[in-house]
């Protein structure tokens, strides 16, 4: 359990207070900040790029900045974010001409490097990534928008991911995305996930109660 990582998704939170309202939850015990970045290409919404990102480390925030892109084309954004403060940063592979060649461009950024596969999307492609990729993310929403209903097939594809990765030499962290609230947490770590993003579960309580969601969230 002490393994576990909780990640708030900005997306859920209030943009003209967003400084202090993701310094509230990192005080109240948040692991990383989940940074939802929307193309209106990629996906049908459009959110934020590296300068928001570098305005909340000019804010003080010193916890790690986890970059979800949603976006096509990926490549040109990389070191921007890479240089706006990122740690991670996941991308759809099939949003890139050759994901494996982002891959390596955000590596060589120093940045953790994560995958996203959409809820309609196999495993078939972890083949390709074994002792490649820091994070593994499944989303179970489809993504562009907040406050989605949990899609429970995802489930199963997380157990399935789990078995394969705990072969690998490099063991990355099994993330999932989308409606995750305090009634599935449970199965969700049953399936063997261990980081867990979650915005309006978190940020649509009360500030007062940040930090006991996010410990609710923690213990599953
Ligand atoms: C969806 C985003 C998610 C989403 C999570 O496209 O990638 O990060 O904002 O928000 P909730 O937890 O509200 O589903
Ligand atoms: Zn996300």
């Amino acid at each position: 359990m002490s393994d576990r990582i909780i990640a708030p998704s900005i997306l859920a939170a209030d943009f003209a207070r967003l400084g202090e309202q993701v310094s509230d939850v990192i005080t109240a015990g948040a692991d990383w900040i989940h940074f939802d970045v929307m193309d209106n290409h990629y996906v049908p919404n459009l959110t934020c790029g590296p300068m928001i990102c570098k305005s909340l480390r000019d804010y003080g925030i010193k916890a790690p900045i986890d970059v979800h892109l949603m976006i096509t084309p990926v490549d040109e954004l990389i070191k921007p974010f890479a240089k706006a403060g990122a740690n991670s940063i996941s991308f759809h592979p099939n949003a890139t001409p050759d994901y494996q060649k982002t891959m390596d461009l955000i590596a060589s950024q120093g940045c953790q490097v994560g995958i996203v596969l959409n809820p309609a999307e196999g495993l078939d492609i972890l083949s390709e990534l074994e002792n490649k990729i820091d994070l593994l993310l499944l989303m179970s929403v489809n993504p562009g928008f907040g406050g989605q209903k949990f899609m429970s097939e995802v489930l199963s594809k997380a157990r399935q991911a789990r078995e394969i990765i705990d072969q690998w030499h490099k063991i990355p962290r099994l993330q999932i995305d989308g409606g995750v609230n305090l009634e599935n947490i449970k199965d969700i770590y049953a399936a063997g996930v261990d980081t867990v993003v979650a915005g309006s579960t978190i940020f649509k309580s009360p500030p007062a109660e940040f930090g006991k969601v996010i410990a609710q969230l923690r213990q599953g």
